[in-house]
């Protein structure tokens, strides 16, 4: 999911170092940094972004932490809240999030949700008749958003990329952010979801904060909800 873009505020994780210019030997030579680059990101009409994701057979493979460590230097790069594989054009379950607290929605009410790669997740809603509508961009759709309707609480299920298994609830914006991590990985963008195509529109000629989530799709706080 785009969301509305911000800055994650992490300097770049990964850097290299060159040597300063001039005539120091390259023993004292100053070092500075230099972010490396992002992987670019794949846009609607690539096909990888319409297959299926393959499953992950060794979650902690050494591979797998270095699909998660680009996956989080290319959002740290474009700003956004999540991004899943194919959208680096790698077909394998695995997407990375985080929901700072500047990007809580106003009605939610659970915490800040710190960065979270999930492995071969699962879901599956959790009161499979509410849904509510919401907006969604998509950092493979730069410049669109548009209403989706998804349901509000979901169970998710998924390991990390050190082979803990998650087991948790989600609701509100944190459900809609990983259903739609998840609809990456089965070849699903946002528009595939849409009911009312009226409502897709680009940024600048209606911007998406003139939607409005009507406090009924505000889910109930639940004491211990994992978030
Ligand atoms: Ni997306």
């Amino acid at each position: 999911m785009g969301g509305v873009h911000i800055s994650i505020g992490r300097a770049a994780r990964r850097t290299v170092t060159s040597p300063g210019m001039g005539n120091a030997s390259p023993c004292t030579a100053p070092k500075r940094s230099v972010p490396l680059p992002a992987r670019p990101i794949l846009k609607l009409g690539h096909p990888t972004l319409l297959a299926r994701a393959a499953a992950v057979p060794n979650p902690r493979a050494p591979e797998i932490a270095a699909l998660v460590g680009d996956l989080h230097d290319t959002l740290d790069l474009v700003g956004g809240n999540g991004i899943a594989a194919p959208q680096i054009g790698v077909s394998l379950r695995v997407l990375l999030y985080a929901i700072p607290l500047g990007r809580l929605p106003e009605c939610e009410s659970f915490r800040p949700v710190p960065w979270r790669a999930l492995v071969n997740p699962e879901i599956e809603p959790v009161t499979g008749e509410i849904h509510a509508v919401g907006v969604e961009r998509c950092l493979s759709i730069p410049g669109l958003h548009g209403a989706v309707p998804r349901p509000t609480v979901i169970r998710v299920r998924a390991t990390t990329p050190q082979g803990e298994a998650l087991d948790f609830v989600a609701r509100g914006y944190h459900a809609r952010l990983i259903q739609h991590e998840v609809d990456h990985l089965d070849g699903i963008l946002f528009p595939m979801r849409m009911t009312d195509m009226a409502t897709l529109a680009f940024n600048d000629q209606r911007p998406p904060e003139t939607f409005r989530i009507p406090s009924w799709a505000c889910p109930e706080p639940i004491a211990g909800d994992a978030a």
